[in-house]
Order: C-alpha cells, then sequence, then structure tokens
C-alpha cells in the first residue's frame, strides 16, 4: 500500500512524478505529495484526496524541480488530511522522506525524540523516519542511513532527499517492494514501487533487497548493504514494451479486465498443456515430479479473492489428485502456530506478491520446514523471492483495485495444477484428456457470458436499489459465492454475504424478506437438487431470486424471479464463468449506484501491511 515514485534526469522530475504516480494510485488514494530541489532548496507541495488535487497545486506552485520524490498514501497512521500526506521532514527540514510499510517502534522513536526537544508536525509513523534522518551523526549519508535503519522495527521502503546532496536520490527498504530503474542511455535514473509504474523505455532495473540502501545519481546507481559496505546487484533488462498500461477505450480498468479475461486466461495455460500424455508443464519449475509425488497434504495459503481461489482449488486437488488440501486465509494461519510436515506442500497464492499477510505467512510456513509454490502474478515480487517456486498467471498488468481477471487465472493456473499432481497420483490418460478439453473450452464460454453483458446491466439495474444481498451456492459455488459478495461489497458499498446454501436454515434465514434479494449460483450438479430445495425455502420467504444456472436448468429457470445462464461445464471449473457474470453484475451495480468503480473508498491494490 502506498506509492512512491522519485526521478533524477531533467528539469521535468514533477512531471516525471506525476505520471509514475498516476499509474500507482491503485496502491492508494488518501493524499498525494511531491519534494523536490527547486533552484537548489527543498520544496513541497501535497494534497489530501486523489492524485488531481495534487496536480491542481503543483501547477499553482511554478516548482520546477531537478530531482524529486513522490508519494501517494493509504492511510495507516493518523487520518487522510494534508497534514499526514508524505513527504515527511526532520524539524530542520533537510530531509524529506516517502514511506510505504509501517514503522512498528514508532511511538517509542517519538517518545524519545520529544523528550530531547523535537517537535513533531504530523500523526504519522513516517515523520520519525525524518526526525531520525535529521538528528542521525554526522558523516556520509549512507553512514547517516545505516543509523536510522538500525533503528527502525517494521516494513519500510523509503525514498528521501537530503539538503546536502541535491543531485541524489536516497533510497532504502525492508520487506516492502522498492526497484531502481536507471536509462542506460541517457541516465536518466527512477525509484518506485513497482515497475508498471517505469515509463515505457528499455531500463536497467534492480529490486533493493532486505535493509539494502541506494544512492541513485544522473547516469549512476551504487548499492550498500545496512553496514554501509559497498554491493554488487544484479540488474535485469525491463523491455520499452512490457509495462504499457491503458483503459482502451473501456470506461473503467475493472471493465477493461473483465473483457480481457477469454485471453488471460488462454495465457493461463497455453504452452502449459501437453495433450499427448494429458498432463501439464509448468515452465521454470524449480521442483521436480518426484518432489510433488512426495507431497502427503497440501495448505494453501491467500487474503481476500485470493483467499476465494484457493478455497475452490482445495477442493479441487482432494477430489481430483486425492490429495489431502486445505485453505487458509494467511492472516490467520501465520499466528496460529500451524503444524507443518516436511512433506507439505504449501501454495500461497497472491496477485500482487505483495500481500504483507500472505508473505509473512509464507515465511512462517518456510521455517517449519514446508516447501513453497506461489501462484503470482508479479515477476520478481516478493511472494516470488521467498517461494522455492514460482507459477506465474502470466495476466498482464491488473491495474482496477477490485480483482477479475487475476482471479479466473488463479483458477485456471490451479486447475492445471491439479490435473498435474492427478496425473502423477491415480488419474489415467483419458480422463486426463478429457480435463484438458474442457481447459480449451474456457475462453469461448468465458466469450459467452461477456457477450450477455447487456443482460446483466439489466439485472444489476433493476436490482440496485436494494441494501442487502445473500449470495448462496454449494461446494465450489459456495466459494464462488463468497467472491461474488465481496466484488459487490467492495465496489458499490452494499452490505453482501455469501453462505453455503445449506446453512441458511440454521440462523441466516431469519434475515429473509422481500427486500433481501438472495443470488444462487446454481451451477453445481452434484448438489442441484439441494440447492433446490434451498431456493424454495429462501422464495417462501419472500426474497427475491436471482439465480445463475447452466443452460438447459429448467428447474432453476421455474423457481427464479430472475434467471442468467451460464454456458454448461464440469463442476470443477464452473467457478470460472459463473465469476466472470458476479463480476459483470457487480461492476454495473457499482455504475448504477455511482460509486468509484477502479478506486472504491478505503482500499488499496497491494495490502502490504498486516
Ligand atoms: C478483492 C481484492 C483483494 C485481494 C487481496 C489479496 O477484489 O482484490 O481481496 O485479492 O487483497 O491480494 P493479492 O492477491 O495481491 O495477495
Amino acid at each position: 500500500m502506498c506509492g512512491i515514485f522519485a526521478y533524477i534526469g531533467h528539469e521535468k522530475a514533477a512531471l516525471e512524478c506525476i505520471k509514475g504516480l498516476k499509474k500507482l494510485e491503485y496502491r492508494g488514494y488518501d493524499s498525494a505529495g511531491m519534494a523536490g530541489f527547486h533552484e537548489g532548496a527543498l520544496r513541497f507541495v501535497k494534497a489530501a484526496g486523489k492524485l488531481h488535487r495534487l496536480e491542481e497545486k503543483l501547477a499553482e506552485s511554478a516548482h520546477n524541480f531537478s530531482s524529486a520524490i513522490s508519494h501517494t498514501r493509504w492511510a495507516t497512521h493518523g487520518k487522510p488530511t494534508e497534514n499526514n500526506a508524505h513527504p515527511h521532514f526532520d524539524e530542520q527540514q533537510h530531509v524529506a522522506v516517502v514511506h510505504n510499510g509501517i514503522i512498528e517502534n514508532h511511538v517509542a522513536l517519538r517518545h524519545e525524540m520529544v523528550q530531547q526537544g523535537i517537535n513533531f508536525s504530523s500523526e504519522t509513523d513516517t515523520e520519525v523516519i525524518a526526525q531520525l534522518m535529521g538528528l542521525s551523526p554526522t558523516g556520509h549519508i549512507v553512514e547517516k542511513v545505516s543509523y536510522v535503519l538500525g533503528r527502525l522495527r517494521g516494513s519500510m521502503a523509503v525514498a528521501l532527499l537530503h539538503k546536502d546532496y541535491p543531485d541524489t536520490l536516497i533510497a532504502f527498504s525492508r520487506e516492502c517492494p522498492l526497484i531502481v530503474a536507471l536509462d542506460p542511455i541517457t541516465g536518466q535514473a527512477m525509484i518506485a514501487s513497482d515497475s508498471n509504474a517505469l515509463p515505457s523505455m528499455d531500463l536497467d532495473i534492480t529490486y533493493l533487497g532486505q535493509d539494502e540502501i541506494a544512492l541513485i545519481k544522473k547516469g549512476e546507481v551504487l548499492f550498500f548493504d545496512k553496514a554501509g559496505k559497498p554491493l554488487h546487484k544484479k540488474q535485469e533488462r525491463l523491455g520499452h514494451d512490457m509495462h504499457l498500461v491503458s483503459k482502451q477505450g473501456f470506461d473503467h480498468f475493472m471493465l477493461k479486465e473483465i473483457f480481457e479475461q477469454p485471453d488471460t486466461i488462454r495465457a493461463a495455460f497455453m504452452g502449459r498443456l501437453n495433450e499427448e500424455s494429458a498432463t501439464v508443464e509448468f515452465e521454470g519449475l524449480n521442483l521436480t515430479p518426484a518432489d510433488f509425488l512426495n507431497v502427503k497434504r497440501v495448505l494453501i495459503l491467500g487474503c481476500g479473492t485470493s483467499y476465494h481461489a484457493g478455497c475452490i482449488a482445495a477442493r479441487l486437488l482432494e477430489e481430483y489428485a486425492r490429495v489431502p488440501a486445505q485453505p487458509a486465509i494467511a492472516s490467520e494461519f501465520r499466528y496460529q502456530n500451524p503444524i507443518i510436515s516436511p512433506d507439505t506442500l504449501v501454495i500461497a497464492i497472491s496477485q500482487s506478491g505483495e500481500t504483507a499477510d500472505t508473505v509473512a505467512a509464507v515465511r512462517e510456513a518456510k521455517a517449519k520446514g514446508a516447501t513453497i509454490l506461489a501462484i503470482c502474478n508479479i515477476k520478481g515480487s516478493l511472494l516470488t523471492r521467498e517461494a522455492d517456486s514460482t507459477i506465474y498467471l502470466k495476466a498482464g498488468p491488473e491495474i482496477s483495485v477490485c480483482s477479475t481477471k487475476a482471479f479466473t487465472s488463479q483458477l485456471t493456473v490451479l486447475a492445471l495444477f491439479g490435473l498435474y499432481m492427478a496425473r502423477l497420483r491415480h488419474v489415467g490418460r483419458d480422463e486426463g484428456k478429457r480435463f484438458i478439453q474442457e481447459l480449451y473450452q474456457l475462453p469461448q464460454l468465458v466469450m459467452s457470458v461477456l457477450e450477455k453483458a447487456p443482460l446483466l446491466q439489466e439485472l444489476a439495474v433493476k436490482y440496485s436499489r436494494y441494501n442487502h444481498f445473500f449470495y448462496l451456492g454449494r461446494q465450489a459455488m459456495f466459494y464462488t459465492a463468497l467472491e461474488g459478495a465481496l466484488k459487490l461489497k467492495e465496489l458499490s458499498y452494499i452490505e453482501a454475504s455469501g453462505y453455503p446454501a445449506g446453512e441458511m436454515k440454521h440462523g441466516p434465514i431469519a434475515l429473509l424478506d422481500e427486500d433481501l434479494p438472495v443470488i444462487a449460483f446454481a451451477c453445481n450438479r452434484q448438489t442441484q437438487d439441494k440447492l433446490l430445495s434451498n431456493l424454495q425455502e429462501c422464495k417462501a420467504r419472500g426474497a427475491p431470486l436471482i439465480v445463475f444456472a447452466f443452460e438447459g436448468d429448467t428447474d432453476s429457470t421455474s423457481l427464479a424471479t430472475d434467471i442468467f445462464h451460464i454456458p454448461s461445464t464440469s463442476d470443477a471449473l464452473a467457478a470460472i464463468p459463473v465469476s466472470v457474470a458476479s463480476q459483470l453484475f457487480a461492476y454495473y451495480t457499482a455504475l448504477a449506484r455511482g460509486t468509484d468503480i477502479d478506486q472504491p473508498r478505503n482500499l488499496a491494490k497491494s495490502v502490504t501491511v498486516e
């Protein structure tokens, strides 16, 4: 959470920073700010609210920064006011700091400095970094940063400017991503929270590691460890065509990403299916078939939407590969002293690869000897560096805060993994081939759902006045219901609960009346009859029933107040087309209610705090 962008190279540093921040705004949008050197003096501009507020204030200020650091904030400590917006300064205003992460010992540090007579001007944890820099012993800037790093506990990606080093951007990080990029031709250099924020040019990029420090000048980057010893770090080339991000004519990134799903699902399986041997070949896996054969138990970790993908995958793994598999919410798992044996495989799912709880849960599992397989979208992210091996989603950048295409890519990759594990064990070639044929159908199935988007818009408009919804399903459709409810909540701020349909009668049915619509996902053949009985019970209480059912399901059609048909597929894969339909329903509901679709209130794309 929070986005950092810093630039040194030519006189238009402010403009470059704004361009970078625009691509990072998904990480937080409570306030934004920038500091830079204008005619040799350190100056700043800050604004509460979204980035355009900062742009307006910058235009008024007429600062011409030669180098600048900038920040878009997701508030953790202190309200989203202008005063709490980054950059923060030391008392003398010699140092400007932008920060992503949480300083765990900020209260003690603040208390200590207040005792020394230092005045603080914000409520943030970040300000202690700036004040500590101001108090750090004299010496070279690397020594000052080493001193500060040694005093801080918690997680941090920091970019700073110091008045004595106007030609240098200074950066350090611990447990939070920070990328240093250098254009080898022009010498322009940048710091960014993620590579999507970098301009479309060939760049040499380096990920800052644990407690590493970087000094960045035009045409030169130097790295140091926390003791101030020079480091030689490996650079990677980021091609100019690797980070293009635009809405491509869609009204919102979310809608564009929903409509990308036939392609992203195809990308998740293309080149990985071996039809001849009816199995899967994942590129670049560091684990061997023997490693996977030795697995006796699978634990699947994730948060939010990624956790829902894990729930669906756990069912598939147990059913098809006959391996005991359990999903776990990463933020809970990390504190429960989990029982892990050497034959436990931990699958960690994360679109961003940055989610603090998922990374911490992985570290806990690793410490207990588990093998870690990451399922991730972002190359080189923190999670992929912690894991023993990674399978990439290949979904391309997901900019909308609300996750859509990453979810269906996760489901696709996990279905491939299920097939791989099943074929290693008892599933025969013919059954494997049938599964592969079903996988090949997915892009077309999703396409047929997308073609019916206008019907979903009609439904969404019809029901957009309701303030509460129940999402019901059984088996995989229950987890799909959890995901559907999450999408509706986060986008339209409507209260929505996902529930196993059979559990309604044990309490929640008391809530039902004509003001509480029920959305039922009836795409699990194994439990279809039972679901229909549960829906009868809902209907008898007067609740409007919106049913998503397979084409040709006349029972659901006759029961439903409104029906949406999903093209037929197996129970194992039905979550994919049903989720695409429910994403569209949530999108159009939010559109009808006029909420901020790509950047819902209080949220951020990468949740890098616990
Ligand atoms: C919901 C959503 C979140 C994320 C969650 C985990 O639409 O996007 O629930 O799924 O914050 O994020 P990742 O997958 O990046 O670990």
